[in-house]
């Protein structure tokens, strides 16, 4: 079994669901149709779980490639490279690299759609993320357990987290989407909201 870097401190609310994100990069990683892996974070934030997967990416000593997206004003920006390795932070807004990504033909592996949690917000995240997932990606959708719903003002929204319907409305929390299958749907712990995990068939 590989070590988890920063278990119990990783970023924004994910911290204790450690396992079980690793557990579905793992997936991902073996599903992966050719190397070099790619990684997308959509929000950045503190950067907390971006680097905590680097530094497991790196741990894994895969040829690998790393983008984290948020909005222009964000503060935090990262550039690291390695050997094999390459990692870039792009304050462009998700909707901005979403079309960039498409058409330099950039297929990431696992995507993780964490950032405004307003129902459109996480519709048009994963709408996007579908036209570019490369075969056999694995995505991840954070605040979707039923006791996040209407928590946390999201400004952009101007609505609390509503991600739950739109992956209900995707067809994603029953399995319902075609060419998608759900893997799971984990539970919050007492400081930190579920997640939903889809895998590209
Ligand atoms: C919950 S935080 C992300 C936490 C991070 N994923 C982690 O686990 O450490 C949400 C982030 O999404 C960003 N965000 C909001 N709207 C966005 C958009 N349209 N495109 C990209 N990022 C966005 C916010 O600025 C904020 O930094
Ligand atoms: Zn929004």
């Amino acid at each position: 079994m590989t070590l988890i870097p920063n278990q119990g401190r990783w970023g924004y609310c994910l911290a204790g669901q450690e396992t079980q994100f690793i557990h579905h990069l793992d997936i991902a990683i073996a599903s992966a149709s050719g190397l070099p892996f790619r990684y997308l974070e959509i929000g950045l934030g503190d950067a907390g779980t971006f680097r905590s997967i680097i530094a497991y990416l790196r741990i894994l000593q895969i040829p690998f490639e790393a983008r984290a997206v948020d909005i222009p004003s964000h503060p935090i920006e990262i550039q690291q490279s390695g050997g094999n390795w390459i990692v870039e932070s792009h304050n462009v807004g998700s909707e901005s690299f979403l079309v960039a990504a498409a058409a330099e033909g950039w297929q990431p592996n696992f995507t993780f759609i964490d950032a405004c949690h307003g129902a459109p917000c996480v519709t048009r995240d994963f709408l996007g993320v579908e036209k570019i997932a490369a075969d056999n990606a694995v995505v991840a959708f954070h605040d979707i357990s039923p006791e996040a719903q209407g928590q946390h003002f999201q400004p952009h929204c101007q609505t609390g987290i509503n991600a739950r319907a739109a992956v209900e409305q995707l067809g994603l929390l029953r399995d319902l989407r075609p060419g998608w299958e759900t893997l799971a749907e984990t539970a919050g712990t007492p400081t930190s909201f579920g997640c939903l995990y889809v895998h590209k068939i």
